[in-house]
C-alpha cells in the first residue's frame, strides 16, 4: 500500500524575472552585475529549509499561464525550450529543461473534476512554459532535479469577480491536497504571486542600478505590510477575507489565485508563516514567505513573532 502523501511546505514565491537575471545562472543568457539581493538571499534561506525535506515534487500555480476555461495542468513528462519574458527580453532568456509529475497532475485534475471544476491536461510537447512557473521553480530549486506540477490560473476573477475566482481556487486547493495524499508524494507548493503590483514604466540604463529601486507608492506598501503581518501571525482566514480588497486597492497579483489555492491546500494555517525576505522589484512588493506544516512555527529565529 502506498504511504499517505503530505504537503511538507507551502511558499509564497514571487517571480520577477529580475531575480533570475541578477543570479547570473548559466541557463539565463543576459548577465548582470548584482541586484535585488534581499529577495535573492531570502529565497536562498527558504531553499535551504524546504529542500532539506526532500520533496518528491514541486507544485506551482502561475499567473502567467492564464486559461479562460477551467484549470489546466502541464501534462507531458518533459518540456524543453527557451522562455523569453515578453516585457523584459533584455533580462530573461532562459533555457529550460523541466520534468513533470504527470501522474500527480492527472490525479489533481480528476479530484477537481469530481468537485465540479473544469480541468484539462496540456498535452502539447511544444508548449512554451511561462516565465512565472519557471522563475518560482528556479529560485527554489536551481538544480531542476525535482519534477513539477504546473497549474494555470483560471481567468474567472478577471471576467467575473474576485470572489468567484477565489472560491474556485479554494476548491482547487482542496482537490490538490486530496490528490497529494492519495499519491503518496511529499509535496511543496509554490504560489507564484507578487503582492502590491503598481510599477515603474521606465527602466534605468543599468537595470540592476539599485539606487533606482524603491516602493512605488506608500498605499501599496501599507497593504503589503498588512497582509505580511496576517501571514506572520497565522491569521490566514482573515488574510483570505481581505485579499479581494487587496486585489482592487493595490492591483495585487494574488488576484490570479495562487495564494488562495495554496492556503486552501494547507487548510488555512493558524501557525506563523516565516518571512524570508521582502523587497521591491520595479516598485512592486515581493515577499518570500514559507509555511511549514511539520514545524508549525517560524522556520528560523529571524523574523519570528515576538
Ligand atoms: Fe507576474
Amino acid at each position: 500500500m502506498t504511504r499517505k502523501g503530505e504537503i511538507v511546505g507551502g511558499l509564497l514565491a514571487p517571480h520577477p524575472p529580475h531575480i533570475v537575471y541578477s543570479e547570473n545562472h548559466w541557463r539565463n543568457e543576459p548577465k548582470s552585475e548584482c541586484g535585488w539581493e534581499v529577495l535573492r538571499w531570502g529565497y536562498e534561506r527558504a531553499r535551504k529549509h524546504f529542500l532539506a525535506k526532500k520533496p518528491d515534487v514541486l507544485l506551482v500555480h502561475s499567473p502567467h499561464w492564464q486559461t479562460v476555461i477551467g484549470h489546466h495542468f502541464l501534462g507531458v513528462p518533459e518540456f524543453h525550450g527557451l522562455s523569453v519574458d515578453p516585457i523584459f527580453p533584455n533580462l530573461f532568456r532562459f533555457k529550460y529543461d523541466i520534468k513533470v509529475d504527470v501522474e500527480l497532475a492527472e490525479m489533481i485534475a480528476e479530484e477537481g473534476r469530481q468537485d465540479g471544476l473544469i480541468t484539462k491536461l496540456m498535452r502539447n510537447p511544444n508548449y512554451r512554459v511561462d516565465y512565472g512557473t519557471i522563475v518560482s521553480c528556479h529560485m527554489i530549486n536551481p538544480e531542476w532535479d525535482i519534477p513539477i506540477v504546473g497549474i494555470s490560473s483560471n481567468n474567472s476573477p478577471y471576467y467575473f469577480s474576485n470572489e468567484m475566482g477565489q472560491a474556485q481556487m479554494i476548491k482547487l486547493g482542496q482537490a490538490t491536497k486530496r490528490a497529494i495524499e492519495k499519491s503518496g508524494r511529499r509535496a511543496i507548493l509554490l504560489a507564484s504571486n507578487t503582492l502590491s503590483h503598481r510599477h515603474f514604466t521606465t527602466e534605468p540604463e543599468i537595470p540592476e542600478d539599485m539606487s533606482r529601486e524603491h516602493v512605488y507608492e506608500h498605499s501599496g506598501y501599507l497593504w503589503d505590510m498588512k497582509v505580511i503581518d496576517l501571514m506572520r501571525t497565522g491569521k490566514t482566514r482573515e488574510l483570505i477575507s481581505v485579499l479581494p480588497e487587496f486585489m482592487d486597492h493595490a492591483v495585487s497579483e494574488v488576484k490570479a489565485g495562487g495564494l488562495a489555492w495554496m492556503l486552501s491546500a494547507l487548510d488555512f494555517p493558524d501557525y506563523p508563516g516565516e518571512l524570508f525576505g521582502y523587497w521591491t522589484v520595479i516598485g512592486t512588493g515581493n515577499a518570500v514567505v514559507g509555511w511549514d506544516p511539520q514545524l508549525k512555527a517560524a522556520a528560523t529565529t529571524q523574523g519570528a513573532m515576538a
